[in-house]
């Protein structure tokens, strides 16, 4: 099975609206005008949407949203899936119901999320700029907020162009895995004392997984186009009261520059950039152990090899109770 891409990922939240502005109106992306009681967000990139928010009992992930190249691939997929006794389809074959359409299925994951493996659905089609700031107008403005709405007419100065990846927390990781190496043709990107980097695409990671005591979001990472666009993110949150959580500086896993962030519901988000791309015949997955990390930019904040106990307890997250669903 050849999965193309990470779509999106769908959250749960008692009350989507009160984090839907954050997303809109802080974190960049672009809601979709569809009715509710779901929101739908989507990025500068060709995808339809990254982001989607739906009624839950609980803050949390309810699961995510993998391409495949077309409808012949959604059937074999089905098939695929079908025949392999640990993996549970919850729906599908068949059209999709949510906006942009398409057809796909969807599987269980080990902890009882949705992983959507879709094709054919509608690609965004206005185009909306990507990198629309620059850093040195937010230095000289000393306002990130207002150089930001003033450079772009009201929008953040800061426009994700797609969802870079997820983490996830799992108390059934190498079942985990075994799903996403053995079912969905991922392969293992890199690797850490806690947590699996898995690639479907060119990307070093889509998915990864951090082996933990219980099932939550560890955190959901948008890209944006250029490293500058970080420090301007960086920046941005600053002037609106969100503190950098770990950052910036530059993973050595990936070698994607970083900043990480509190949204308003209590969930990790992060921006990223300059992901490393990697052809699977270039492929070296490799043990990266605490004390290989180092500080590899000027920009970088020498603090941010790595993240603070408090960062971490965030990232270990809400564990997740409720069963996942909804609309
Ligand atoms: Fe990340």
């Amino acid at each position: 099975m050849r999965i193309t891409h990470l779509r999106g990922v769908e959250l749960t939240d008692p009350a989507p609206e009160d984090v839907a502005g954050f997303y809109e109106e802080i974190w960049g992306l672009e809601r979709l005008d569809v009715a509710g009681p779901s929101v739908y967000f989507r990025g500068t990139g060709p995808e339809h949407h990254i982001l989607s928010i739906h009624p839950g009992a609980q803050t949390t992930v309810r699961g995510y949203r993998l391409g495949l190249a077309d409808r012949a691939a959604v059937d074999r997929a089905a098939a695929e899936l079908g025949a392999r006794s640990e993996v549970r389809i919850v729906s599908g074959p068949g059209s999709l119901g949510s906006p942009g359409g398409g057809c796909g299925l969807r599987i269980a994951d080990p902890d009882g999320r949705e992983v959507e493996l879709s094709a054919e659905v509608e690609q965004a089609t206005a185009t909306v700029p990507g990198r629309i700031t620059a850093l040195a107008v937010v230095e000289r403005a000393g306002d990130a907020s207002a150089a930001g709405s003033a450079a772009t007419g009201g929008r953040p100065p800061i426009r994700p162009t797609k969802l870079s990846h997820v983490v996830l927390n799992s108390p059934n990781a190498e079942a985990y895995l075994r799903l996403l190496i053995e079912a969905l043709g991922f392969r293992v990107a890199d690797e850490t004392e806690h947590m699996v980097f898995c690639k479907c695409n060119l990307d070093h990671h889509s998915v990864a997984i951090a082996r933990a005591p219980h099932a939550s979001l560890n955190h959901v990472a948008f890209e944006v186009p250029t490293v500058e666009d970080v420090l301007v993110g960086v920046e941005h949150m600053a002037a609106h009261g969100f503190e950098t959580l770990w950052g910036p500086g530059r993973h050595p896993q990936g070698m994607n520059a970083f900043g990480y962030f509190l949204a308003p519901n209590g969930q990790v988000v992060e921006y990223t950039a300059e992901v490393e791309q990697i052809p699977d015949d270039e492929l070296t997955p490799r043990f990266w152990a605490p004390e290989d990390y180092e500080v590899y930019d000027d920009w970088a904040d020498v603090s941010s090899l790595r993240p603070t106990p408090a960062t971490r307890s965030l990232m270990r997250g809400v564990p997740e109770t409720a069963p996942h669903g909804g609309s």
